[in-house]
């Protein structure tokens, strides 16, 4: 089966009512194909001032969530093993899960991308039982809100690496099925060719997901 291309959205901690207004009337304007709202959330809910959880996630019916992110894993500390429980507990309550992974730059300098990503998508897969609900996300640090891309050769290496990961660890039909996305400092001018890279089946995007140029962007697998 043919892995159907996959663009996220991610707003981060922006937009104003306006911006958002501007970007939603660009966005049905172009008729692209939208299925729905992505959040993120702590864990279970409880005394955690400023948190969303799961829970209230599907109460307000947003299906999908953003778990591991560089910015959580950095900024709040979050481990693999505490992102795997994350992704564990929103599966469990049936939220579609897209599962960030990615190497710093001192990482990759060191040459451990692919030890580093492996761990991550380790801690991961060990709370998946059912991977037709995750999207894998590669996002190198250094390529977030940076304005430097991964060139298609780095994201294409890094993520038939991930897609052999899943072959060996996890099987050969979630390796040929689940979706590995890419993420940093996409654009409407670099994602047509980082599409055209075999293991690259859509883009999880930031800066430019408030822009018009994010209609290219979901264009473009055609
Ligand atoms: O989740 C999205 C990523 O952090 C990429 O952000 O497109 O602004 O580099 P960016």
């Amino acid at each position: 089966m043919a892995r159907k291309f996959f663009v996220g959205g991610n707003w981060k901690c922006n937009g104003t009512a306006e911006e958002v207004k501007k970007i939603v009337t660009v966005l049905n304007e172009a008729e692209v194909p939208s299925e729905d709202v992505v959040g993120k959330f702590f864990l279970k809910g409880g005394a955690f001032t400023g948190e969303i959880s799961a829970e209230m996630l599907l109460n307000v019916g947003i299906p999908w969530v953003i778990l591991g992110h560089s910015e959580r894993r950095s900024l709040l500390n979050e481990s693999n093993e505490f992102v795997g429980e994350k992704v564990g507990y929103a599966l469990s309550l049936g939220l579609k899960v897209i599962a960030c992974i990615g190497e710093t730059l001192q990482q990759r300098e060191s040459g451990s991308t692919m030890a580093v990503v492996a761990a991550q998508t380790k801690a991961i897969a060990a709370k998946v039982s059912y991977w037709d609900n995750v999207v894998l996300a590669y996002e190198p640090v250094w390529a977030i809100g940076t304005g430097k891309v991964a060139t298609p050769v780095q994201a294409q290496e890094v993520h038939l690496e991930l897609r052999k990961w899943l072959h060996d660890n996890v099987g050969a039909e979630v390796a040929a099925t689940t979706r590995i996305i890419y993420g940093g400092s996409v654009t409407g001018a670099n994602c047509k060719e980082l599409a055209g890279q075999p293991d690259v089946d859509g883009f999880l995007v930031g800066g430019a997901s408030l822009k018009p140029e994010f209609i290219d962007i979901i264009k473009s697998a055609t």
